[in-house]
Protein backbone atom coordinates (compact mmCIF):
# COMPACT_ATOMS: atom_id res chain seq x y z
CA UNK A 1 0.00 0.00 0.00
CA UNK A 2 2.89 2.24 1.12
CA UNK A 3 4.47 1.92 -2.43
CA UNK A 4 1.66 3.04 -4.69
CA UNK A 5 1.68 6.62 -3.14
CA UNK A 6 5.11 6.96 -3.66
CA UNK A 7 5.27 5.22 -6.99
CA UNK A 8 2.36 7.93 -7.73
CA UNK A 9 4.68 10.62 -6.75
CA UNK A 10 7.78 9.39 -8.49
CA UNK A 11 6.19 9.47 -11.93
CA UNK A 12 6.35 13.26 -12.08
CA UNK A 13 9.27 15.41 -13.30
CA UNK A 14 10.97 18.25 -11.48
CA UNK A 15 9.11 20.48 -14.20
CA UNK A 16 6.15 19.33 -13.48
CA UNK A 17 6.94 19.63 -9.31
CA UNK A 18 8.38 23.63 -10.01
CA UNK A 19 4.86 24.50 -11.84
CA UNK A 20 2.84 23.19 -9.46
CA UNK A 21 5.00 25.44 -6.87
CA UNK A 22 4.13 27.95 -9.37
CA UNK A 23 0.75 27.33 -9.01
CA UNK A 24 0.51 27.40 -5.46
CA UNK A 25 3.17 29.90 -4.86
CA UNK A 26 -0.08 33.03 -4.47
CA UNK A 27 -1.57 30.15 -1.71
CA UNK A 28 1.82 29.89 0.27
CA UNK A 29 2.25 32.63 2.71
CA UNK A 30 5.11 35.43 1.82
CA UNK A 31 7.33 34.32 4.61
CA UNK A 32 7.88 30.95 2.58
CA UNK A 33 7.19 32.06 -1.20
CA UNK A 34 11.09 32.47 -1.61
CA UNK A 35 12.21 29.70 0.29
CA UNK A 36 10.04 27.02 -0.93
CA UNK A 37 11.56 28.30 -4.21
CA UNK A 38 15.16 27.87 -3.05
CA UNK A 39 14.43 24.61 -1.32
CA UNK A 40 13.37 22.99 -4.81
CA UNK A 41 16.52 24.19 -6.37
CA UNK A 42 18.45 23.01 -3.60
CA UNK A 43 17.38 19.40 -4.39
CA UNK A 44 17.02 19.13 -7.99
CA UNK A 45 14.89 16.21 -8.63
CA UNK A 46 16.77 15.61 -12.13
CA UNK A 47 19.88 15.12 -10.57
CA UNK A 48 18.71 12.84 -7.92
CA UNK A 49 17.51 10.66 -10.59
CA UNK A 50 20.38 10.98 -12.96
CA UNK A 51 23.01 10.15 -9.90
CA UNK A 52 20.40 7.37 -9.58
CA UNK A 53 20.61 6.06 -12.70
CA UNK A 54 24.55 6.45 -13.32
CA UNK A 55 26.18 3.19 -13.52
CA UNK A 56 28.99 4.51 -11.36
CA UNK A 57 27.70 6.67 -8.78
CA UNK A 58 30.92 7.57 -6.83
CA UNK A 59 32.36 8.47 -10.72
CA UNK A 60 29.62 10.90 -11.55
CA UNK A 61 29.44 12.71 -8.40
CA UNK A 62 33.40 13.43 -9.03
CA UNK A 63 32.84 14.46 -12.75
CA UNK A 64 29.84 16.81 -11.55
CA UNK A 65 32.12 18.23 -9.03
CA UNK A 66 29.93 17.64 -6.31
CA UNK A 67 30.93 18.66 -2.66
CA UNK A 68 29.63 18.75 0.45
CA UNK A 69 25.94 16.86 1.65
CA UNK A 70 23.36 16.81 -1.33
CA UNK A 71 21.00 13.47 -0.71
CA UNK A 72 18.03 14.57 0.86
CA UNK A 73 17.87 11.13 2.85
CA UNK A 74 20.63 12.52 5.00
CA UNK A 75 18.84 15.25 5.79
CA UNK A 76 15.11 14.32 6.29
CA UNK A 77 14.40 16.61 9.33
CA UNK A 78 16.89 19.50 8.66
CA UNK A 79 16.25 20.57 4.81
CA UNK A 80 13.79 22.37 4.94
CA UNK A 81 14.61 23.67 8.27
CA UNK A 82 14.65 27.23 6.69
CA UNK A 83 11.03 27.40 5.83
CA UNK A 84 8.98 29.44 8.26
CA UNK A 85 6.73 25.83 8.14
CA UNK A 86 9.36 23.83 9.61
CA UNK A 87 7.49 24.19 12.87
CA UNK A 88 5.17 22.05 11.43
CA UNK A 89 7.47 19.23 10.37
CA UNK A 90 5.97 16.83 12.82
CA UNK A 91 2.60 17.04 11.77
CA UNK A 92 3.80 16.96 8.35
CA UNK A 93 5.80 14.06 8.47
CA UNK A 94 2.50 12.35 10.51
CA UNK A 95 0.25 13.32 7.99
CA UNK A 96 2.56 12.12 4.83
CA UNK A 97 2.77 9.16 6.40
CA UNK A 98 -0.53 8.23 6.40
CA UNK A 99 -1.70 9.28 3.60
CA UNK A 100 1.45 6.91 2.09
CA UNK A 101 -0.10 4.06 4.07
CA UNK A 102 -3.79 4.53 3.45
CA UNK A 103 -3.70 4.82 -0.26
CA UNK A 104 -4.07 2.33 -2.59
CA UNK A 105 -4.98 3.97 -5.11
CA UNK A 106 -3.96 7.60 -5.62
CA UNK A 107 -4.88 9.29 -8.38
CA UNK A 108 -4.61 13.05 -7.84
CA UNK A 109 -2.82 15.84 -9.49
CA UNK A 110 0.04 17.14 -7.34
CA UNK A 111 -1.75 20.32 -6.23
CA UNK A 112 -4.64 18.76 -4.75
CA UNK A 113 -2.21 16.42 -2.92
CA UNK A 114 -0.32 19.36 -1.39
CA UNK A 115 -3.29 21.19 -0.64
CA UNK A 116 -5.24 18.12 1.06
CA UNK A 117 -2.59 17.60 3.53
CA UNK A 118 -1.77 21.22 3.80
CA UNK A 119 -5.18 21.26 5.03
CA UNK A 120 -4.62 18.73 7.67
CA UNK A 121 -1.80 19.52 8.95
CA UNK A 122 -3.42 23.28 9.21
CA UNK A 123 -5.98 21.13 11.46
CA UNK A 124 -3.95 19.32 13.51
CA UNK A 125 -1.13 22.04 14.06
CA UNK A 126 -3.52 24.91 14.70
CA UNK A 127 -2.02 26.87 12.25
CA UNK A 128 -3.33 28.51 8.59
CA UNK A 129 -3.21 26.28 5.59
CA UNK A 130 -1.09 29.42 3.64
CA UNK A 131 1.90 28.02 6.44
CA UNK A 132 1.75 24.73 5.40
CA UNK A 133 1.98 24.54 2.34
CA UNK A 134 5.58 24.89 1.77
CA UNK A 135 6.63 22.28 4.48
CA UNK A 136 4.06 19.83 2.63
CA UNK A 137 5.75 20.55 -0.36
CA UNK A 138 9.22 20.21 0.65
CA UNK A 139 7.97 16.71 2.44
CA UNK A 140 6.56 14.87 -0.57
CA UNK A 141 9.79 16.13 -2.21
CA UNK A 142 11.85 14.42 0.50
CA UNK A 143 9.58 11.06 0.30
CA UNK A 144 10.70 10.87 -3.46
CA UNK A 145 14.13 11.43 -2.79
CA UNK A 146 14.30 9.12 0.02
CA UNK A 147 11.93 6.48 0.23
CA UNK A 148 9.44 6.12 3.13
CA UNK A 149 11.58 3.28 4.86
CA UNK A 150 14.11 6.29 5.80
CA UNK A 151 11.23 9.04 5.64
CA UNK A 152 9.68 7.04 8.79
CA UNK A 153 12.59 6.30 10.08
CA UNK A 154 13.82 9.96 10.99
CA UNK A 155 12.78 11.41 14.39
CA UNK A 156 10.77 14.46 12.86
CA UNK A 157 12.73 17.19 15.36
CA UNK A 158 11.97 20.52 14.85
CA UNK A 159 15.78 22.45 14.50
CA UNK A 160 14.43 26.10 15.44
CA UNK A 161 15.89 27.41 18.07
CA UNK A 162 13.35 28.61 21.09
CA UNK A 163 14.03 32.40 20.14
CA UNK A 164 13.30 32.07 16.71
CA UNK A 165 10.22 29.23 17.14
CA UNK A 166 8.35 31.97 18.91
CA UNK A 167 8.30 34.43 16.11
CA UNK A 168 5.18 35.16 14.20
CA UNK A 169 5.43 35.12 10.04
CA UNK A 170 5.19 38.76 10.29
CA UNK A 171 8.08 39.65 12.61
CA UNK A 172 10.21 37.52 10.53
CA UNK A 173 9.05 39.32 7.30
CA UNK A 174 9.66 42.45 8.75
CA UNK A 175 13.19 41.52 10.47
CA UNK A 176 14.29 40.66 6.77
CA UNK A 177 13.06 44.13 5.50
CA UNK A 178 14.54 46.39 8.23
CA UNK A 179 18.34 47.43 7.71
CA UNK A 180 20.59 48.18 10.16
CA UNK A 181 20.22 51.82 11.55
CA UNK A 182 23.63 53.83 10.65
CA UNK A 183 22.71 56.08 14.24
CA UNK A 184 22.04 59.60 14.43
CA UNK A 185 24.13 60.94 11.53
CA UNK A 186 23.90 58.14 9.48
CA UNK A 187 22.24 60.50 6.74
CA UNK A 188 25.77 61.70 6.09
CA UNK A 189 27.11 58.40 5.29
CA UNK A 190 27.73 57.45 2.00
CA UNK A 191 30.38 54.43 1.69
CA UNK A 192 30.98 53.56 4.80
CA UNK A 193 27.38 52.44 5.74
CA UNK A 194 27.49 49.00 7.38
CA UNK A 195 24.46 46.62 6.96
CA UNK A 196 24.31 42.91 8.57
CA UNK A 197 23.81 39.50 6.14
CA UNK A 198 21.80 36.92 8.94
CA UNK A 199 22.67 33.06 7.14
CA UNK A 200 20.65 31.28 9.45
CA UNK A 201 17.31 32.52 10.48
CA UNK A 202 17.06 29.41 12.98
CA UNK A 203 19.66 30.87 15.41
CA UNK A 204 19.75 34.29 17.37
CA UNK A 205 22.11 36.32 16.23
CA UNK A 206 23.54 33.96 12.72
CA UNK A 207 24.66 37.55 11.15
CA UNK A 208 27.43 39.06 10.25
CA UNK A 209 28.26 42.60 9.29
CA UNK A 210 29.20 44.14 5.49
CA UNK A 211 29.98 47.10 4.56
CA UNK A 212 27.77 49.19 1.87
CA UNK A 213 28.37 47.82 -1.52
CA UNK A 214 30.86 44.80 -0.62
CA UNK A 215 30.70 41.41 -1.97
CA UNK A 216 28.88 38.64 0.59
CA UNK A 217 31.26 36.31 0.63
CA UNK A 218 34.17 39.10 0.85
CA UNK A 219 32.14 40.09 4.05
CA UNK A 220 31.42 36.49 5.12
CA UNK A 221 35.15 35.76 5.35
CA UNK A 222 35.74 38.40 7.66
CA UNK A 223 33.15 36.30 10.21
CA UNK A 224 35.80 34.16 12.54
CA UNK A 225 33.29 33.66 15.54
CA UNK A 226 33.21 29.99 14.96
CA UNK A 227 35.27 27.35 13.29
CA UNK A 228 33.14 27.19 10.31
CA UNK A 229 36.02 24.69 8.69
CA UNK A 230 35.00 22.32 11.25
CA UNK A 231 31.15 22.41 10.21
CA UNK A 232 31.97 21.94 6.40
CA UNK A 233 35.43 21.62 5.25
CA UNK A 234 34.38 24.27 2.60
CA UNK A 235 33.92 26.80 4.60
CA UNK A 236 37.36 27.31 4.87
CA UNK A 237 37.40 31.09 4.98
CA UNK A 238 34.31 31.70 6.55
CA UNK A 239 30.63 31.42 6.83
CA UNK A 240 30.11 31.37 3.04
CA UNK A 241 32.54 28.25 1.49
CA UNK A 242 34.47 29.84 -1.34
CA UNK A 243 36.78 29.10 -3.78
CA UNK A 244 37.38 30.80 -6.82
CA UNK A 245 35.76 34.00 -5.68
CA UNK A 246 35.32 35.31 -9.97
CA UNK A 247 32.22 33.23 -10.69
CA UNK A 248 33.90 30.12 -12.03
CA UNK A 249 33.26 27.61 -9.66
CA UNK A 250 29.43 28.02 -8.13
CA UNK A 251 31.04 27.02 -4.46
CA UNK A 252 29.55 30.08 -3.07
CA UNK A 253 25.96 29.62 -4.61
CA UNK A 254 22.71 31.16 -1.69
CA UNK A 255 19.45 31.08 -1.77
CA UNK A 256 18.00 35.12 -0.47
CA UNK A 257 15.50 34.26 1.72
CA UNK A 258 14.54 38.26 2.37
CA UNK A 259 16.22 41.74 1.22
CA UNK A 260 16.91 40.45 -2.56
CA UNK A 261 16.13 43.90 -3.63
CA UNK A 262 18.71 45.10 -1.79
CA UNK A 263 21.46 42.83 -3.51
CA UNK A 264 23.05 44.06 -6.73
CA UNK A 265 21.65 43.52 -10.25
CA UNK A 266 22.54 39.60 -11.44
CA UNK A 267 25.71 40.26 -13.87
CA UNK A 268 25.30 38.26 -17.48
CA UNK A 269 28.30 36.45 -16.55
CA UNK A 270 26.96 35.52 -12.81
CA UNK A 271 23.75 34.40 -14.61
CA UNK A 272 25.20 32.31 -17.61
CA UNK A 273 27.34 30.51 -14.99
CA UNK A 274 24.69 29.81 -12.81
CA UNK A 275 23.02 27.75 -16.02
CA UNK A 276 26.47 26.01 -16.64
CA UNK A 277 26.49 24.85 -12.70
CA UNK A 278 22.59 23.85 -12.46
CA UNK A 279 21.13 26.84 -10.67
CA UNK A 280 17.87 26.79 -12.30
CA UNK A 281 15.92 29.85 -11.44
CA UNK A 282 13.83 32.51 -13.57
CA UNK A 283 15.08 35.43 -15.19
CA UNK A 284 15.11 38.08 -13.14
CA UNK A 285 17.55 41.54 -12.51
CA UNK A 286 17.16 40.16 -8.58
CA UNK A 287 17.04 36.46 -8.55
CA UNK A 288 16.43 34.39 -5.39
CA UNK A 289 19.66 32.49 -6.11
CA UNK A 290 22.77 34.06 -6.36
CA UNK A 291 26.45 33.28 -5.94
CA UNK A 292 27.89 35.04 -3.11
CA UNK A 293 31.11 35.68 -4.47
CA UNK A 294 29.64 38.29 -6.86
CA UNK A 295 26.38 40.10 -5.38
CA UNK A 296 26.92 43.35 -3.60
CA UNK A 297 24.59 44.28 -0.59
CA UNK A 298 22.98 47.44 -0.54
CA UNK A 299 21.12 47.29 3.30
CA UNK A 300 20.42 44.02 5.20
CA UNK A 301 19.96 40.57 3.83
CA UNK A 302 18.73 36.92 4.68
CA UNK A 303 20.43 34.40 3.12
CA UNK A 304 20.48 30.33 3.15
CA UNK A 305 23.77 28.60 2.33
CA UNK A 306 23.09 25.11 0.88
CA UNK A 307 24.70 21.88 2.23
CA UNK A 308 26.60 21.37 -1.25
CA UNK A 309 27.39 22.63 -4.54
CA UNK A 310 28.53 21.25 -8.08
CA UNK A 311 28.52 21.82 -11.78
CA UNK A 312 25.65 19.59 -13.25
CA UNK A 313 23.80 22.07 -15.52
CA UNK A 314 25.05 20.70 -18.94
CA UNK A 315 24.60 16.65 -17.86
CA UNK A 316 20.98 17.43 -16.31
CA UNK A 317 19.68 20.42 -18.52
CA UNK A 318 21.25 20.50 -20.96
CA UNK A 319 20.94 24.36 -21.27
CA UNK A 320 24.48 25.76 -21.00
CA UNK A 321 25.78 27.95 -23.62
CA UNK A 322 28.85 28.11 -24.49
CA UNK A 323 31.21 29.93 -22.39
CA UNK A 324 35.11 31.53 -22.43
CA UNK A 325 35.99 30.90 -19.39
CA UNK A 326 38.45 32.86 -17.50
CA UNK A 327 41.89 32.12 -16.68
CA UNK A 328 41.80 29.37 -13.73
CA UNK A 329 42.52 31.41 -10.12
CA UNK A 330 41.79 28.60 -7.96
CA UNK A 331 43.28 25.50 -6.53
CA UNK A 332 41.00 23.51 -6.98
CA UNK A 333 42.53 21.61 -10.37
CA UNK A 334 39.55 18.90 -10.50
CA UNK A 335 37.19 21.80 -10.18
CA UNK A 336 38.37 23.52 -12.77
CA UNK A 337 38.78 20.73 -15.31
CA UNK A 338 35.37 20.00 -15.08
CA UNK A 339 34.17 23.15 -15.41
CA UNK A 340 35.91 23.88 -18.20
CA UNK A 341 34.56 20.28 -19.62
CA UNK A 342 30.83 21.95 -19.19
CA UNK A 343 31.34 24.40 -21.13
CA UNK A 344 33.79 24.15 -23.90
CA UNK A 345 32.18 20.64 -25.15
CA UNK A 346 28.12 22.64 -25.29
CA UNK A 347 27.44 23.85 -28.60
S1 LIG B 1 33.57 31.38 -5.11
FE1 LIG B 1 33.57 30.43 -7.07
S2 LIG B 1 31.71 31.11 -7.94
FE2 LIG B 1 31.84 32.24 -6.09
Amino acid sequence: MTANFTEYLNQFSEQEWLATVEKLLPEIHEVDRNAIQIWFRFYPLSLFRYLEAAENREQTIQQLAIQGDFELKNQIDSSHKFLFGHRFWKETKAAIVARAESNTNESNDLASIVTDISKEVGKNAGAKECLTKSIVFAGLMTLVQSGIAAFKASKGEVQIDAKQLKKSAKDIIAERAKDDSQGVFGFLKTVDKKYSVCYDETESNASFRIINDEEIATASAKDQTKDWKAMDERRWEGVIPVECRSSSCGTCWVGVLGGQEKLSDVSPREKRQMKIFGYNQPEEEKPFIRLACQAKAFGNATIVIPTWNGVFGKKIYGNVERLELEPATTSAVKLRETIADASNNTK
